[in-house]
């Protein structure tokens, strides 16, 4: 990773942060272990991916008129629904997960039921951040309408229930690709996208970004699948072989290791294709790109 690209991904982390730690400090008396999982969900130690793209798709619009204040609501808005989304992925009902970014999972370190309550909350507060946010009605409308459509029953939540009802079966390669898209894609593109609203994007701006988005949503989950079986527990700072041990349908189970490596190639490819059509200084959304299919966690 670059010097820079490291700077920009620790701004953008730090400002997320202190956003989110502001956005979840009050405390309401009898709902103190609420708002505690809460806050361990959302502040543990992530990548802030999501938020690193809010911030690095308006920079790429606003050049160097860029203010990252006006991109701190929507960067932690798309946390909490991210929070959220790995909160009730681990519970028993789903993936049944102990071990999340290093440490016990929210319903180990609480109980299920507070865990059930703070992806919920860590949801609607989402929304109210965009909603007191310092964007003109027209754009606040369209930042909202964005976060809906990515996170519920035609986005994110869609995906995990066709993951879970794909356990234990083969899914065909275009419905693995619909689960990915749903599932993970949905909210990366969301960010991508609210990221270039908040720049200012024109329709074609917005296409391109959204194809960059979609490429590399696809990318983030096909390099998870790849990392649940080549990396350790320590460094994913989740459990290891966790796919294969509950027969989940992954791009590795499908195509194999080599496999969902050139997946990951071609998606990588059309992303930096999709920048070409920007025509203009994409350099940060180029190494992002390249950040996220060489991870290591
Ligand atoms: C993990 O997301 C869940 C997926 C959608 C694959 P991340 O890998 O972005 O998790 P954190 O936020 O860095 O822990
Ligand atoms: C994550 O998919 C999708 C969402 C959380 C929406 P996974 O189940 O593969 O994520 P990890 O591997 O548990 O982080
Ligand atoms: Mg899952
Ligand atoms: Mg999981
Ligand atoms: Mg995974």
């Amino acid at each position: 990773m670059s010097p820079q690209l490291r700077e920009f991904l620790q701004q953008a982390a730090g400002r997320v942060e202190e956003t989110l730690n502001a956005a979840l400090a009050e405390r309401i008396a009898g709902a103190e272990a609420l708002l505690a999982a809460m806050h361990y969900a959302a502040l543990g130690p992530g990548k802030r991916l999501r938020p690193a793209l809010v911030y690095a798709c308006a920079r790429t619009l606003r050049g160097d008129r860029f203010d990252p204040a006006h991109c701190d609501a929507a960067a932690a808005a798309l946390e909490c629904v991210h929070a959220y989304s790995l909160v009730h992925d681990d519970l028993p009902a789903m993936d049944d997960d102990d071990l999340r970014r290093g440490r016990p999972t929210c319903h180990i370190k609480f109980d299920e039921a507070t865990a059930i309550l703070a992806g919920d909350a860590l949801q609607t507060r989402a929304f109210e951040l965009l909603l007191d946010s310092d964007a003109d009605s027209a754009l606040k409308l369209q930042l909202l309408g964005e976060l809906a459509h990515a996170s519920g029953a035609r986005g994110m939540v869609a995906g995990q229930a066709i993951d879970l009802a794909a356990v234990d079966h083969t899914l065909a390669p275009a419905q693995l690709e619909q689960m990915h898209r749903l599932k993970t894609g949905a909210l990366i593109r969301a960010s991508a996208r609210m990221g270039a609203l908040l720049g200012g994007a024109d329709d074609s701006q917005l296409a391109a970004i959204s194809r960059y988005a979609e490429a590399i949503g696809l990318a983030f989950q096909v390099q998870d699948d790849i990392l649940d079986v080549t990396a350790d527990t320590a460094t994913l700072g989740k459990t290891q072989g966790a796919d294969a041990a509950r027969n989940k349908p992954t791009y590795v189970s499908l195509l194999g290791l080599d496999g969902a490596r050139d997946k990951l190639a071609g998606l990588h490819r059309e992303a930096l294709d999709a920048l070409a059509e920007l025509h203009g200084d994409s350099d940060l959304l180029c190494q992002l790109a390249d950040y996220i299919v060489q991870r290591s966690h």
